[in-house]
């Protein structure tokens, strides 16, 4: 066991899919997280956009399942949940709200209460990061306390601390990856089963890989917000998403797939970030490539000075993936 036996205290602002999944991880590893870590963490406060349930010694499990069940969490009190952040006491927000890339909101409200508060933050949510990054790191680290976003970019793949920690000592070069499972899904489809992209797509929405609005996926954008938090967390660009030349999936035809397999290559939505390149594109990819792996999986090839070149591969989307992320973040500030 590493470190001293603590309690954390932790709130989850956004109980849906990767909230809820947060929850569940904790109380599944509960006696794991004693054993190895020493830590009891405690959950005193979950929020949705409808309401908040606070309980200060820890809400119990079945509670939480039951608010899973309904899709709602069943309010006991009037605060709302940037008031929870501010006044009930706890050592950690999780902020797992929708992704907004124009405003950033209601997740930059929320993170910045925390951080005013004194209160870590994990989150998943890729908008204020992606837009406020530098402001965000400057206020936590005036308050004395860490903001980390692992689950942000490449799901369960660990590959902001690859680069930051991990590889520490190395100069990182460039990161070159596929960010975006839905994405390469589509495009995996149309290669192996000559499937016009409309087909893959409705198959995709089908099966519950892409979402009812797939048009960020597509259209190269959610790789792009991705970029531009691999670009300042990694690079210090201080980059924002109007930086990124953008080029999405919705033109490829099977019979440019078949003629790239005809040449020994395929074809995927590619996202690049180092400091001359900030690019989603559709690029040629040769087969048996480390890029070239299939179906919804994501994978990035780091590029460094004295390390060389390190891939990852992982699942990059899903809730329990996201949140095995946010308990490594968890546990990267209190372990
Ligand atoms: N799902 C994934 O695989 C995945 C992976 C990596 C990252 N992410 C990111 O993680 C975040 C959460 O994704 P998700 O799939 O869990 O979304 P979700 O299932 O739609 O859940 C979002 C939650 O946020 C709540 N919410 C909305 N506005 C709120 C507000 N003003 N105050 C408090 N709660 C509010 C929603 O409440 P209501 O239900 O009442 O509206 C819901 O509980 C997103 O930013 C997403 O991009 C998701």
């Amino acid at each position: 066991m590493r470190g001293e036996k603590k309690t954390v205290k932790l709130s989850i602002v956004g109980f849906g899919n990767v909230g809820g999944s947060v929850a569940d991880l904790i109380f599944a590893k509960r006696s794991a997280l004693w054993r190895d870590f020493g830590l009891d963490i405690k959950i005193v406060g979950v929020a949705d956009a409808k309401g908040v349930f606070v309980e200060e010694d820890g809400i119990p499990a079945e509670k939480l399942r039951e608010f899973r069940a309904k899709h709602r969490v069943a309010p006991n009190t009037d605060l709302n949940a940037v008031e929870m952040i501010d006044a009930v006491e706890h050592d950690l927000v999780v902020e797992a709200t929708p992704t907004n890339i124009e405003s950033g909101e209601p997740g930059l409200t929320h993170i910045l209460t925390a951080l005013k508060a004194r209160r870590h933050v994990v989150t998943s949510n890729k908008g204020p990061i992606a837009l406020h990054y530098e402001r965000l790191m400057r206020l936590a680290a005036d308050n004395g306390v860490q903001l980390r976003f692992e689950a942000t970019v490449g799901g369960a793949m660990p590959l902001i601390s690859l680069c930051l920690e991990n590889l520490a000592g190395s100069e990182i070069l460039s990161v070159k990856g596929i960010l975006n499972g839905t994405c390469n899904y589509i495009l995996t489809r149309m290669s192996e089963e000559k499937l016009p992209f409309e087909h893959a797509l409705r198959e995709a929405q089908a099966l519950g890989i892409a979402e009812s609005d797939p048009s960020q996926d597509i259209s190269g954008e959610d790789t792009a917000v991705k970029l531009v938090i691999l670009a300042n967390a990694i690079f210090g660009m201080n980059a924002s998403p109007k930086d990124v030349s953008v080029q999405g999936i919705s033109e490829i035809t099977p019979e440019a797939l078949l003629l790239a397999k005809d040449a020994g290559y395929t074809i995927k939505l590619v996202g690049e970030v180092s400091r001359e390149r900030l690019e989603v594109a559709p690029r040629l990819v040769p087969k048996g490539d480390p890029l070239d792996v299939k179906g919804t999986l994501n994978v990035a090839t780091v590029k460094t000075d004295i390390a060389g070149d390190i891939t990852i591969v992982g699942k990059g989307a899903g809730p329990k993936e996201a949140a095995s992320a946010i308990l490594s973040d968890i546990l990267k500030i209190f372990a």
